[in-house]
């Protein structure tokens, strides 16, 4: 039996007392940390290939790594492979593994390297491609609410400010803000992978080795090179082995994913209130009550709205986790992955259920006008007319608040009231007043750039469309 196999100590006969089993499963990480596998195996891959090249191992040493690391492949995806307890964590599991299927090889792969640069290295690899995912979830959700945006140029509803009525938008710019959100997401979520696609590998324990590594062609191996080919290599082993300050970025990043669906989420449940009654989500993600039979619930978004104080709380957690600890490697470290890994997950799966969830929106434009209209949404507008006819802003404010109030007395819209009442609150008005009053006057002549105007949003709507290549 291998020494790494033995149930006594996986690594070394310094100690005469087996450890405990209370401290055995309090240590362990082996029953989450599985996850990083494939990262594992690629990282071991590039360093035996590096330490032939080196001339550290023998070819043959390498060749049997590789074969062994193959069936190791092959059996963890068919389910074959045992994961033990007692071996602590992936990155033993594994090795021991190696050793027992091509015995002296697989002791030789640990030369020059620990688990500490292992391991940073491997949450490094693994994080990298989720990222990659993530990207890709991000520009379907964006694609998405583009494409609404799109059938939704023209159709008007109130927006606000305080959630008070304040002035008509299109729906239309409404989806597209959303995009403006999860576009930075990305744009952030590239930001990151930069400082995360860098190798720690070759640091070993903390203070480098005393072996010719070059870590440079590991770097290249993996990938983790910049735009321009250069190899990404961290420059300080006391830093590589302890630095999380990628994986808490990450989670910053994640948060603000989580707080944009959260948004949202609390827009759908607004608008699909009875009160509202702007949208409804499609049956599929909604669901009943129990006792209530007359209800559609929109659990989805209520979920998304949850989920994102379980991402925030991850964020915490490793802000914390990482505060105080001196250099270099702490065990405190392990801590990373549950937090890490439930993040990607939660994010990743409330991205997937919001590009469909947001497809399957029936959007209500009748319900959206009649609120539109019941709270004044043009009174800017009838302010900006007589501005434009010569009156201080601050002033035509004033008589327009007058208007608004006689118009409410009356309980009646801007635009119903004759031109001979509007002309009591200001000579100056005429008919072409009523123009501006109707909320399509409104929208049209809010044309600034990034303004909600329907020429507008079709402006950033091809412009959306191009850059996300739809
Ligand atoms: N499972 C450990 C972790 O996740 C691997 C590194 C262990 N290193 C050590 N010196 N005990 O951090």
């Amino acid at each position: 039996m291998n020494q790494l196999d033995t149930k006594s100590q996986a690594w070394s006969a310094l100690f005469s007392e087996p450890m405990s089993d209370l401290v055995k499963r309090y240590t362990s990480s082996v029953f989450f940390d599985k996850r990083l596998w494939q990262a594992d195996i690629a990282g071991s891959l590039a360093h035996a290939e590096m330490l032939a090249a080196q001339k550290i191992i023998s070819k043959d040493d390498l060749a049997s790594i590789e074969r062994g690391m193959a069936q190791i492949k092959v059996d963890i995806e068919s389910g074959a492979f045992e994961w033990k307890l007692d071996l602590e964590d992936v990155h033993l599991n594994i090795e021991a593994r190696l050793t027992t299927l091509v015995g002296d090889a697989g002791k030789r792969l640990h030369t020059g390297r620990s688990r500490n640069d292992q391991v940073a290295t491997d949450v490094r690899l693994w994080l990298r491609s989720e990222i990659d995912l993530i990207v890709d979830l991000l520009a379907a959700l964006q694609a998405t609410l583009v494409l609404i945006a799109e059938k939704n140029t023209d159709t008007i509803l109130p927006g606000f400010t305080h959630l008070q009525v304040a002035q008509p938008v299109s729906f239309g710019h409404h989806m597209l803000a959303y995009v403006e959100m999860f576009a930075r997401d990305a744009e952030r979520m590239q930001d990151v992978r930069k400082r995360v696609n860098r190798l720690p590998l070759g640091s070993a324990a903390l203070a480098g080795t005393s072996y010719p590594l070059d870590r440079e062609r590991v770097a290249k191996t993996l990938g983790m090179v910049d735009e321009r080919g250069a190899p990404q290599v961290c420059q300080n082993s006391l830093d590589a082995v302890s630095d999380r300050d990628f994986a808490i970025e990450f989670a910053a990043a994640a948060s603000l994913v989580m707080i944009h669906t959260s948004r949202l989420s609390e827009e759908l449940i607004i608008w699909m209130s009875q009160n509202f009654g702007f949208i409804q989500i499609g049956d599929a993600f909604t669901t009943g009550s129990s006792i209530m039979p007359q209800k559609k619930n929109p659990d989805v978004p209520e979920l998304a709205r949850g989920k994102t104080g379980r991402v925030v709380g991850h964020l915490m957690g490793l802000i914390t986790l990482m505060k105080g600890q001196p250099l270099a490697y702490n065990k405190d470290n392990q801590e990373d992955k549950e937090p890490l890994f439930d993040t990607v997950d939660t994010i990743k799966e409330t991205l997937r259920i919001f590009s469909e969830m947001m497809a399957s929106v029936t959007i209500k434009p009748e319900a959206m006008e009649r609120a539109a209209l019941k709270g004044y949404a043009t009174a800017t507008d009838l302010a900006d007319y007589m501005t434009k006819k010569g009156l201080p802003f601050r002033d035509a404010h004033e008589t327009v608040a007058k208007a608004v109030k006689y118009a409410i007395a009356q309980g009646v819209d801007l635009s119903a009231l004759s031109l001979e009442t509007l002309k009591t609150f200001n000579a100056h008005i005429e008919a072409d007043v009523f123009d501006c009053l109707s909320l399509r006057g409104s929208l049209e002549a809010r044309s600034t750039l990034g303004g909600t105007a329907p020429a507008q949003v079709r402006m950033q709507i091809a412009r959306h469309k191009e850059r996300l290549k739809i």
